[in-house]
């Protein structure tokens, strides 16, 4: 078993809408590891998570967890496994409160979940909102908190976070950060994280990956990552063009 690794991706090719989104993407992780995945806008990184975490099917590639092939299993049968996953855009039930969303969020689980593992969540995450609030009504870093509550109580083992620190100002991204590097080196969660801010990454990425246009064009430590050519010129030329526009 010692070298069974925890998740691996191998060559996952994806296409939708007739394109080639993903064109031959492969990681591994283990536990307590974080790993980076950067790229330009449409770079395919959001497309990665949802092979990995079961959304979309890849057309060909493989998906293994503990050893399994996993590629077939859907979205909620990853989820027991211990795989999280969060979304770029935060999004909450409108109509629930949060000891609501809470509550339908440990149920939901199998086996299910009790309050005390819910309160430990929002503890962990240190979420201090009343639990009869509107859920609607949390603003961005407490929604993100919510939802990685809900994600942490079921005491994954890996997680998958798109850009958790979209949207945030600096004081609550440090806050992220923090809580990020307490869940993956206390806890021993396996981190996969999609994200802009370089120095973000810098504290907290083992490694970083690099996509573009689909392509796995890097992979390795930050710094060694910046220096090379093949990275400056796709990652930043095209921000530059963004930037142009
Ligand atoms: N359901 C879909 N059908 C067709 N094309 C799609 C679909 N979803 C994504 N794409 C395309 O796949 C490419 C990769 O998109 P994706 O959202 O994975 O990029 P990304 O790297 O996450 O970008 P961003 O940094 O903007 O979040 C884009 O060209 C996008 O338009
Ligand atoms: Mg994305």
């Amino acid at each position: 078993m010692a070298n069974v690794p925890l998740f691996t991706a191998e060559d996952i090719r994806l296409d939708l809408g007739g394109r080639e989104i993903l064109k031959g993407i492969s990681l591994s992780i283990e536990p307590g590891q974080v790993l980076g995945v950067i790229g330009p806008n449409g770079a395919g990184k959001t497309s990665l998570f949802e092979v990995l975490s079961g959304r979309h099917r890849p057309k060909s590639g493989r998906v293994t967890f503990k050893g399994q092939d996993i590629t077939n299993l859907r979205l909620f049968e990853r989820a027991r496994l211990g795989i999280g996953r969060t979304y770029q855009t935060p999004v909450v039930p409108e109509d629930l409160t949060v000891g609501e969303v809470l509550k339908a969020s440990r149920q939901a689980f199998r086996p299910m979940l009790t309050r005390h593992d819910a309160e430990w969540g929002m503890e962990l995450v240190d979420l201090r909102v009343d639990e009869d609030m509107p859920a609607s009504r949390l603003e961005t870093m407490n929604r993100r908190k919510l939802l990685l509550s809900v994600l942490l109580m079921r005491r994954p083992t890996l997680l998958l976070l798109d850009e958790p620190a979209a949207g945030l100002i600096n004081s609550e991204i440090d806050e992220i950060d923090h809580l990020i590097r307490l869940v993956s080196k206390e806890m021993n969660i396996a981190i996969i994280i999609v994200e802009h801010r370089i120095e973000l990454l810098d504290t907290i990425a083992d490694r970083v990956m690099v996509m573009d246009a689909g392509e796995q064009i890097a992979e390795g430590g930050l710094s060694d990552i910046l220096n090379d050519p093949r990275v400056h010129a796709a990652y930043f030329d095209n921000h530059s063009e963004e930037h142009a526009a």
